[in-house]
């Protein structure tokens, strides 16, 4: 399983990149307002950060196909790393359509059923991205979604990639990773947390105590 980062942060996608543990960058609009600077600025920072999928949505307040596909024209243009994130809505897979006939990569977000993610599919989206958290703090395993994404694509050799999203835990990575899925674009926070284990400090410990008791400093 490939992991991006989702953030708009620069310090924190530069952060991570230096580890080399990324491979792409998901953005969307609450994560875009949250730094409150220009979209098409922040968007040409990340891309000559990270060499890979950088996915940047429409306006959230587009919700015209048309609308939709002239936005995502100029949102490909600003780099050949560019995926155009278009939120999960009929007319979101008409514009997924228009797009992908002109070569231009999609990622279809805020999937919550197996429908939803087959119709982006067949609508031509390279990525699709359903939404793992928002569902378990409904009540509802947001894992199965993953899994059943992942065999439906699976029983019918469909290409587009599954990016798990919204990630709230590490537990969530390795669920993620264990169901199959592509891609896992997770926070900076999350990230952070998946490195640390407090056995692995208490080792760095002993060993630095062990080594000090007999060779010093
Ligand atoms: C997906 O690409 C979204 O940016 C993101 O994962 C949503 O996560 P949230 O549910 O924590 O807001």
């Amino acid at each position: 399983m490939k992991l991006f980062i989702d953030t708009a942060n620069i310090e924190q996608i530069r952060d991570m990149n230096d580890l080399g543990v990324i491979c792409g960058v998901t953005t969307n609009p609450t994560l875009i307002a949250r730094e409150g600077r220009d979209f098409q600025e922040v968007i040409r920072e990340i891309t000559s950060i990270v060499d890979g999928p950088i996915s940047g949505e429409v306006k959230a307040t587009t919700t015209k196909a048309e609308d939709m596909i002239k936005e995502g024209r100029e949102i490909a243009a600003i780099h050949p790393n560019m995926v155009v994130k278009i939120p999960m809505t009929k007319e979101g897979l008409k514009a997924v359509k228009v797009l992908t006939a002109e070569g231009i990569k999609t990622n279809v977000t805020l999937i919550f059923t197996p429908n939803q993610a087959l119709l982006a599919a067949r609508a031509g989206a390279t990525y699709v991205s359903p939404f793992l958290a928002r569902l378990n703090n409904i009540d509802t395993p947001g894992i199965d979604l993953i899994e059943n994404i992942v065999t439906i694509f699976r029983n019918y050799d469909i290409k587009t990639e599954i990016i798990a999203a919204s990630i709230q835990s590490p537990i969530h990575v390795t669920q993620c990773a264990l169901a199959g899925a592509d891609i896992c674009t997770i926070p900076y926070n999350i990230l952070c947390q998946m490195i640390d284990h407090p056995l692995t400090d208490i080792g760095i410990e002993l060993f630095r105590r062990d080594y000090v008791a007999v060779f010093g400093e």
